[in-house]
């Protein structure tokens, strides 16, 4: 059976997708390396129709030699240094790694005949929101290199797609979030403070208005958009289409586990002290809903109640 490489597969979003993959008969190979490449290791270990292949994909004899091995027939692209607090740690290692790392994965694809790529994008892509609820066509201005790297990556699909071909099409994603998150982030730190009986006070945001994305519906859209065989467009947004303000979430947090002291002080949020975030909102699935059915199952409501449930379990084990 043709295989369906997933890149980051010992990450949060990767590995949910191998797992989801699984679970449904497909034959995957998982990409990791560093920490993950143990977590690929182990899923192989678990899952017949699993292999691990530990590389780094700024090693592009590493990644060729994957795709040399494995012939996969598409490639879902999660491998990538995440997020902005990380990007402006290390811009350089960030470009190196999202940009040439995917670089290295469009060659390979050309080079072994693999014709789909779906990328993970971000909704750092657009910069500041021009609108409390926005489609795809906004206006591009990243503000922070994690951002810029992504935009960058949209674009060298759109060329590998002139100059070989290739399929290349975006997943623009919001707050990706839900079990085994793996950074302290709202609303992932309300649950644990709730459920831990913890008293957490996030200094600002009340106000902001970010799209949370759960998991499930983030891995539903993604594997929609790969099965899907024909696209109109090469991005599409999979998030909740909702934008609740971080007060709003906390006091649904309060609300689910009662005597919960969580609470979130006025102004923008910040990705640090020195950091702002920019104004942002609901980012508006239509698209992918006409294209290929894609419906958000996790309101805000729903998607807290289920993580918390499984940090309940977590705890309880
Ligand atoms: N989680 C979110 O909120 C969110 C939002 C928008 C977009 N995304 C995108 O989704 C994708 C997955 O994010 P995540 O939240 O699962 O992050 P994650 O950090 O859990 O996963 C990233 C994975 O990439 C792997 N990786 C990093 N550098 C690598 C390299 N040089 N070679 C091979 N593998 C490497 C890491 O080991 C990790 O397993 C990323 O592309 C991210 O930009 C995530």
């Amino acid at each position: 059976m043709s295989k369906i490489l997933v890149t980051g597969a010992g990450g949060f979003l990767g590995g949910a997708v191998v797992r989801a993959l699984l679970d449904r008969g497909d034959a995957v190979v998982g990409l990791d390396c560093g920490p993950n490449a143990a977590v690929i290791k182990a899923m192989s270990m678990s899952n017949s129709g699993f292999d691990a292949a530990e590389a780094d994909i700024s090693d592009a004899e590493a990644v060729d030699a994957v795709f040399a091995k494995h012939r996969p027939r598409a490639v879902i692209h999660c491998a990538a240094v995440v997020g902005v607090l990380n990007s402006l740690a290390s811009p350089a290692r960030l470009f190196r790694v999202n940009v040439e790392g995917s670089v290295n994965v469009l060659e390979a694809m050309a080079r072994h005949a693999c014709p789909r790529m779906i990328h993970i994008s971000s909704e750092e892509i657009y910069g500041a929101f021009l609108a409390p609820r926005i489609d795809e066509t906004h206006h591009q201005a990243p503000l922070y290199a994690y951002g810029v790297s992504k935009a960058t990556v949209e674009h060298l699909g759109r060329s590998y797609r002139t100059t070989h071909g290739l399929d290349c099409i975006n997943i623009r994603t919001s707050w990706v979030y839900g079990p085994g998150f793996p950074r302290d982030r709202v609303p992932l730190n309300m649950i644990r403070a709730a459920a831990e009986g913890r008293v957490l006070h996030v200094p600002s945001g009340a106000d902001e208005r970010i799209d949370h994305t759960y998991l499930d519906d983030a891995v539903a859209g993604t594997l929609a958009a790969l099965d899907c065989a024909e696209h109109a467009f090469d991005a599409y947004h999979i998030a909740s289409d909702s934008a609740p303000s971080l007060a709003e979430i906390a006091a649904v947090v309060r609300d689910l586990v009662p005597g919960a002291e969580i609470t979130v002080g006025s102004g923008p949020y910040r990705h640090s002290d020195e950091i702002a975030m920019p104004t942002k909102g609901a980012l508006d699935c239509s698209r992918a809903h006409a294209a290929f059915g894609y419906q958000p199952k996790f309101n805000i409501r729903a998607g807290l109640a289920a993580t918390l449930e499984a940090h309940r379990a977590q705890l309880a084990s």
